[in-house]
């Protein structure tokens, strides 16, 4: 099930801060706070910025999703950019085939609940990362 859902087009750094700011709008909305709103933020900043880095262009979509007894955020970053030849690597701190710290996917891994990448050469890469809200107190 799935419902409140944010589409952000990313081809620029000033989409990388709107992808921000919307992003954490929909985390204070499901009911995050406090410190989990600066990770789901920096973590779609982080993704954003291989886009526009890797990539070019592309899009994230924020949304609001319901597994079994669970409600967190879920995002989805697509692009149509040259793919990742080797994932392995790709996901190693530290590792960059540009001249970034190559700290962004794993870090985003670290930042998240879940993390997966799809990626194929010439056809792009599609990043899925979600965060839980922690069970309420009753
Ligand atoms: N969307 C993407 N399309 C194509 N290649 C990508 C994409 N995202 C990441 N990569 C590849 O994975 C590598 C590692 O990404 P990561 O974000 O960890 O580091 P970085 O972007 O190089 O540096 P940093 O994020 O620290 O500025 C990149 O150098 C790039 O080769
Ligand atoms: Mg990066």
């Amino acid at each position: 099930m799935e419902n409140n859902v944010t589409h952000i087009a990313i081809g620029s750094n000033a989409d990388i801060v709107e992808a921000r700011q919307k992003g954490r709008a929909m985390a204070v909305e499901l009911g995050l706070t406090g410190s989990d709103l600066t990770l789901v933020a920096a973590a779609i900043s982080e993704i954003a910025r291989n886009i526009v880095d890797h990539a070019e262009s592309g899009e994230i979509v924020v949304s609001h999703i319901v597994q079994d007894d669970r409600r967190g955020i879920r995002v989805i970053a697509k692009d149509k950019g040259p793919g990742i030849k080797d994932i392995f690597k790709a996901m190693l701190y530290g590792y960059s085939t540009g001249t970034g710290l190559g700290v962004g996917l794993p870090g985003a891994k670290w930042l998240m609940d879940e993390f997966e990448i799809e990626t194929r050469i010439g056809v792009g890469t599609t990043v899925t990362m979600k965060k839980w809200l922690p069970k309420q107190k009753h």
